[in-house]
């Protein structure tokens, strides 16, 4: 085991009916709510936080429209819209896309220059609002961890930045508050979570890590039941509850303290690809993250390479590499989650493009190994 510090401030409130107690935790604030498209106001999540903050007595001004891969130019105008109304707390009602967006404006609100200058690292996050979470879309974690991701519609480039200040004060999970989610984002989720746990699992430098392997592998089992569940039963509350707190804990720092270092090389060409088709996080990474495997699998003397049977039995009751990355590519597919560049119609003469994009992360992330011709060789495996 490696040496390390884990910490996680964020206070999480799980459990049916817990949307209500919002109001309470943001007693004499004046907040920003910041939500979606449409889905709070269809499903009723809506009302019962408005109920809950005028409850509360709690004072709060509206932005909505957060789209999926959310947006720089939305970031802009939310914190032209927090610094008018003088708010002093940021309340996101929705998946990874609005809490994210909430933690750029939370950072943005104290700082005068663009906001695009953290993502780029040309400038250093400081102070933040306080952020608060309802959280409607299990997949991201970003309800309990200090990173988020924006996509520079100008530069088309989708960045992340992460900072101690951007931990949620409170997030509240309630799986009944996903019942809505379709089937899409549902295996989207399920794929995102999976793929947050695989990254460490099978990049960190560290290879005696049972309890952390224990923890993944259990992690994985548990998303690939309950979603098996959910496509069955959309309102089956201990299903929503188990694959709610799965990725909640797949991406809050618990899985890889003690693993050493470890990348997000399928993130790393997922962002590009999110970032010049708009494709969802999710689906980028499922045509990905199998492609990579293939690449590492070839390369015998990798811990890439050598850990894949030992991930293929636990999972997949299979040791041969080749059989387990077609059972998960199997399992991607049958819940609607594509595994080949073209089931998204992106055409493998655009392979070059995407490379060239990606690299740009891999070099923001140290990742110089991920040049752009293995980036184009792991995406030719992907077409
Ligand atoms: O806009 P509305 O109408 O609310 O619809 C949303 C959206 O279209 C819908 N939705 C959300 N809750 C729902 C619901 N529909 C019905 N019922 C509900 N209860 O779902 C759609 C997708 O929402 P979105 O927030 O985009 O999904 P997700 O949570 O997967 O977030 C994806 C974003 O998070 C980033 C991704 O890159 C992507 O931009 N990530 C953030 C991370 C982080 N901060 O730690 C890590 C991840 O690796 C990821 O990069
Ligand atoms: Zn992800």
């Amino acid at each position: 085991m490696k040496s390390f510090v884990f910490y996680n401030p964020t206070k999480i409130v799980f459990g049916k009916d817990k949307t209500k107690s919002i109001g309470n935790y943001l007693h004499g604030k004046k907040c920003l709510l910041l939500y979606g498209k449409e889905s709070i106001k269809k499903n009723g999540i809506y009302n019962s936080v408005v109920e809950s903050l005028n409850k509360n007595g709690v004072m709060f001004v509206e932005k909505y429209g957060v789209k999926s891969n959310p947006i720089l130019s939305f970031v802009h105008e939310a914190i032209e819209l927090a610094r008018k109304e003088k708010v002093d707390a940021v309340l996101a009602v929705g998946g990874g896309s609005v809490i994210d967006t909430a933690k750029a404006i939370a950072c943005g609100f104290y700082y005068q220059g663009d906001v695009w200058d953290y993502f780029t690292d040309k400038a250093k996050i400081g102070d933040a609002l306080p952020l608060y979470v309802v959280l409607t879309l299990a997949a991201t974690a970003s309800e309990m961890n200090n990173g988020a991701v924006i996509t520079n519609e100008k530069t088309q480039q989708k960045f992340n930045i992460g900072a101690e200040s951007l931990y949620p004060k409170i997030s509240i999970l309630d799986p009944v508050n996903t019942f809505t989610v379709p089937k899409t984002y549902t295996a989207y989720g399920c794929v995102d979570a999976m793929v947050h746990l695989l990254e460490g699992y099978f990049t960190q430098d560290e290879i005696d890590t049972s309890i952390q392997d224990g923890f993944v592998e259990t992690m994985v089992k548990t998303l690939i039941e309950s979603t098996g569940k959910i496509m069955n039963k959309a309102d089956d509350f201990n299903a929503r509850a188990d694959f709610m707190w799965a990725a909640t804990l797949a991406l809050n720092g618990l899985t890889t303290a003690g693993t050493g270092n470890h990348g997000f090389p399928n993130h790393m060409i997922g962002h590009s690809l999110s970032a010049l088709y708009d494709i969802p996080h999710g689906a980028s990474l499922s045509i990905v993250f199998p492609a990579w495997l293939m690449y590492h699998a070839k390369e015998k003397s990798q811990n890439i390479s050598q850990k894949i049977p030992k991930f293929g039995k636990a999972i997949f009751g299979v040791e041969d590499p080749q059989k387990t990355i077609e059972s998960l590519k199997q399992f991607f597919n049958s819940i609607g989650a594509p595994t080949r560049l073209s089931q998204v119609d992106i055409p493998a003469a655009d392979l070059d493009q995407i490379a060239g994009n990606a690299v740009m992360l891999a070099n923001k992330w140290g990742l110089t190994e991920y040049t752009k011709g293995v980036i184009t060789d792991i995406l030719g495996l992907g077409t």
